[in-house]
């Protein structure tokens, strides 16, 4: 232990406060042994440090910071170097804000389009959200300070995200929900690491031996922090024991009695304790070294550009009939959509930044290049229906020679806390577009907005330009694309379906009352609709640019894979290539291709280079659930350069050795996952797969309610007190869901609605304690007077016991 000496002169009870937060955002210090607080903040594209008052729902104002776009957005531009500039970015506004822990990036899989959280993270695979994640985890810590890579594991919903219990099988959990964090802390060498709220396969994430000890510690060996998700711990000491360092925010000191007594009763070896002393000081100490020097402000102008650098490698043209786009400088537009006057660039909740300034698309347009004859707002952007928008937007359109059509989701659909209802645009948008196209054919939409969406009314535009949540230089960087000022070269990180119907997981999503079992397996996006012959509208890795590439010359070695690229076209541009291998033997089951290497490629008009993609220890490897390791098996496989997972270019037969691991599965009782058809698994085959029973998924009804059962489990609770409060709660929110107040409802969906019973102690900084909670649950369960006395008789006890300790406590610093 590096910090013995220093540990050794520490009383338990000092230890043991190091384990929980200080406050909302710090950490606790010692004064006397020169420990200080060190600051946690958000978020994962933009500094959100609340100098005020606190909170994680994105409620308080934080301090100016750039707002850069949202993971969902970077992804597209699958460029390293990218992610790196940008993480460096976020770290000198972090030293400028002096935080010492930046709680981002989320790199969790998007395994349903509709998961609430999807525009904060990165794709739909694995190696490229890892890639990307280790790429911007370098850039901040070169800071000194830490990245957080979060949310370790398996945290795809954000329904019930407290409680929920994700079932899913070890080979899909290594393979598809662990590698980009594999890759982020090995390759990123992420300081920090925040656990999960969810639960994996029976365990919350944050005591989950398997997750937390056997494969973050043992096998990857990750010597860093893990932090708690805010709220998110349930049981201290087990966490303690899985290797969590710090629970967040402050608890006021309650856990850390539970330690204390954990340790005195021989529950808890001190030791374990010791060892996460050790390695909370070594990221107090590294990350606070920095800030021994002054340090300077930062250049506003200078990170508002790299936000608009970073949106224009990342805006996808999805759709270029006619060649539409770049639009010609003579041609009048008409400006429709209240997009266009006021941005949609990022999602609601933690990430919330504040922004330095933010670009709108109506000031950006004199400076473009573009003939505007006029704006229109065409639509609400909540939803509600207006003839008179779309009459007067339809009379501008009709006098332009090009409509550009702003369209997209409004912040409060895209929440953290909250998955979306389904995967549509607005009808109202949809209503305005087929007005538009009645009297004008040559429309162009900009969409905004962090995830997949259907667009059944595609055939009505003739170009579509996606910004995803571009962040606020946005609007400029997607006027540069629809004027060819910049050539697109963002290709997607997630696959557009067709129909949210037509979604792996569209029966399993989000699971059942208790639980979510992920039947689909490793079939998720891409890796499905390839293997089972799906149609989709756009396909994971597709995006058009101005100009064309041809692809020829491939050659395979044992090292890797080269070829060569060439600008055919007339136009400066660049080319994401995309390494996509398939194992031609069938005895173990796969999808049909998995990315295994990209490369983004700058060429000049009639340009060629030559390309390699080397090959790593991600290439040939799978899961093997019977050795529990990595594995290669002997085949032939499929070595493929596309400029999609659909469009491939050149494929070469490649030969490797194997491992001569036996065989992990019986084909015929894995029908399903052996043909890729796995949208509609039985039970039956998911527990052949998982190897065992899967848990109950519906709440026990007949058990008194608990510390972990939420608040909207007590719509079956004994206690009429509980029953009512349920429908009160329902109510206001469908009361202000209908007055219009929607982030509010939204509130109360996210922080009362799905929050366990224990989440009441842990985020009320201390105002209610365990004991209170206990007498709380006696009124649920029906014993009103017995809990409520209860209440009241432990409260009491707490305000006398502050009143010892604080006086106490002042003595002993003034000595
Ligand atoms: C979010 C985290 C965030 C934390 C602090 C939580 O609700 O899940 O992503 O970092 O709050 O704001």
């Amino acid at each position: 232990m590096k910090y013995r000496e220093l540990i050794n002169k520490m009383t338990l009870e000092e230890k043991a406060s190091l384990m929980s937060g200080k406050d909302f955002w710090q950490t606790m210090d010692i004064e006397r042994l020169g420990i200080n607080s060190i600051f946690l903040a958000d978020g994962p594209h933009g500094i959100r440090k609340q100098a005020a008052a606190a909170d994680h729902l994105g409620l308080n104002e934080s301090i100016p910071a750039t707002c850069y776009p949202t993971a969902a957005t970077i992804a597209n531009s699958w460029n390293v170097e990218l992610g790196e500039t940008i993480g460096d970015y976020l770290g000198k506004e972090a030293l400028a804000q002096k935080v010492n822990v930046l709680l981002g990036p989320g790199i969790n899989m998007k395994r349903n389009p509709l998961a609430g959280r999807n525009f904060e993270y990165f794709s739909e695979d694995p190696y490229l959200a890892g890639k990307l994640a280790a790429s911007m985890i370098r850039g901040i810590q070169s800071h000194g300070i830490s990245a957080c890579v979060k949310h370790f594991a398996v945290n795809n919903q954000e329904e019930r995200r407290m409680s929920i219990d994700t079932i899913v099988d070890e080979r899909t959990l290594r393979e598809i929900y662990l590698t980009a964090f594999e890759i982020a802390i090995k390759e990123g060498k992420t300081k920090t690491v925040m656990s999960a709220y969810n639960m994996l396969n029976g365990a919350y994430t944050n005591e989950n031996i398997h997750l937390m000890r056997e494969i973050l510690r043992d096998e990857w060996g990750f010597d860093g922090v893990v932090v708690t998700d805010w709220g998110g711990s349930n049981d201290r000491v087990a966490g303690l024991i899985a290797g969590n360092e710090l629970e967040m925010p402050t608890t006021a000191g309650e856990t850390n009695e539970e330690i204390i007594a954990a340790i005195k009763s021989g529950n808890l070896k001190e030791e374990v304790l010791d060892e996460c002393v050790d390695r909370l000081l070594e990221l107090i100490f590294t990350t606070e070294e920095v800030y021994k020097q002054p340090q300077r402000e930062f250049d506003v102008e200078e990170h508002h550009k790299l936000a608009q650098k970073a949106a224009e490698e990342s805006i996808v043209l999805l759709k270029n009939d006619d060649h539409i786009l770049p639009l010609q400088k003579d041609k009048k537009v008409a400006i429709i959509g209240d997009f266009a006057h006021n941005p949609r660039y990022q999602g609601a909740g933690s990430s919330i930044v504040n922004p330095t300034r933010l670009d709108n698309t109506l000031d950006s347009l004199n400076d473009s290049g573009i003939t505007s004859i006029g704006y229109e707002p065409g639509f609400d952007r909540y939803g509600k229906n207006s003839r008179k928008k779309i009459n007067k937007a339809c009379a501008l359109a009709k006098e332009a020679d090009v409509v550009l059509l702003y369209m997209g989701l409004d912040e409060v659909t895209e929440a953290e806390g909250l998955d979306r209802q389904n995967m549509k645009i607005p009808q109202n948008q949809v209503d305005l577009l087929s007005a538009l196209h009645e009297v004008n054919e040559n429309i162009v939409v900009v969409l905004s907005c962090g995830a997949a969406v259907e667009m059944p009314w595609i055939d009505k535009v003739k170009g579509l330009v996606h910004g995803y949540l571009a962040g606020q230089a946005g609007t400029k960087a997607i006027l540069r694309v629809l004027t060819g000022a910049v050539n697109p070269s963002g290709k997607l990180a997630e696959t557009y379906p067709l129909r949210y119907e037509d979604t792996p997981s569209y029966h399993n999503f989000p699971g059942k009352e208790v639980s979510v079992e992920y039947r689909e397996s490793l079939y998720i996006g891409y890796r499905y609709y390839d293997t089972a012959n799906v149609d989709v509208l756009f396909p994971f890795g597709f995006g058009l640019s101005y100009t064309s590439f041809e692809y020829t010359n491939i050659h395979v070695t044992t090292e890797g894979v080269t070829f060569n690229l060439t600008n055919s076209g007339e136009m400066a541009g660049m080319e994401v290539a995309q390494l996509y291998v398939g194992c031609q033997s069938t005895d173990i089951f796969r999808p049909k291709k998995e990315l295994k290497g990209f490369a983004k490629v700058f060429l000049n008009a009639g340009e060629t280079k030559t390309v390699l993609i080397p090959f790593d220890d991600k290439t040939f490897r799978y899961f093997n659930v019977k050795t529990n390791k990595w594995e290669i098996e002997e085949a032939e496989y499929e070595i493929m350069i596309g400029a999609s997972s659909e469009d491939i270019r050149l494929v070469e037969s490649h030969f490797v050795a194997g491992t001569g691991a036996p065989l992990p599965y019986e084909k015929v009782k894995l029908p399903s996952y052996y043909s890729g058809k796995a949208n509609n698994v039985s039970v039956e085959e998911f527990e052949e797969l998982l190897g065992y029973k899967v848990p109950d998924s519906k709440w026990d009804r007949t058990r008194p309610l608990g510390y972990n059962d939420t608040i909207a489990q007590c719509q079956y609770a004994k206690g009429a007190f509980a029953r009512f409060s349920f429908h009160a709660i329902t109510f206001a929110h469908r009361f202000l869901w209908k007055i219009g107040k929607r982030s509010t409802a939204n509130l109360i969906m996210m922080s009362v609605y799905h929050m366990p019973f224990r989440g009441v102690a842990r985020m009320t900084g201390g105002i209610i304690n365990m004991p209170m909670l206990d007498g709380i649950l006696m009124i649920v369960n029906g014993r009103f007077f017995k809990g409520l006395r209860h209440v009241l008789r432990e409260r009491k006890k707490m305000i006398k016991k502050i009143k010892v300790e604080q006086p106490l406590a002042r003595m002993e610093k003034e000595m």
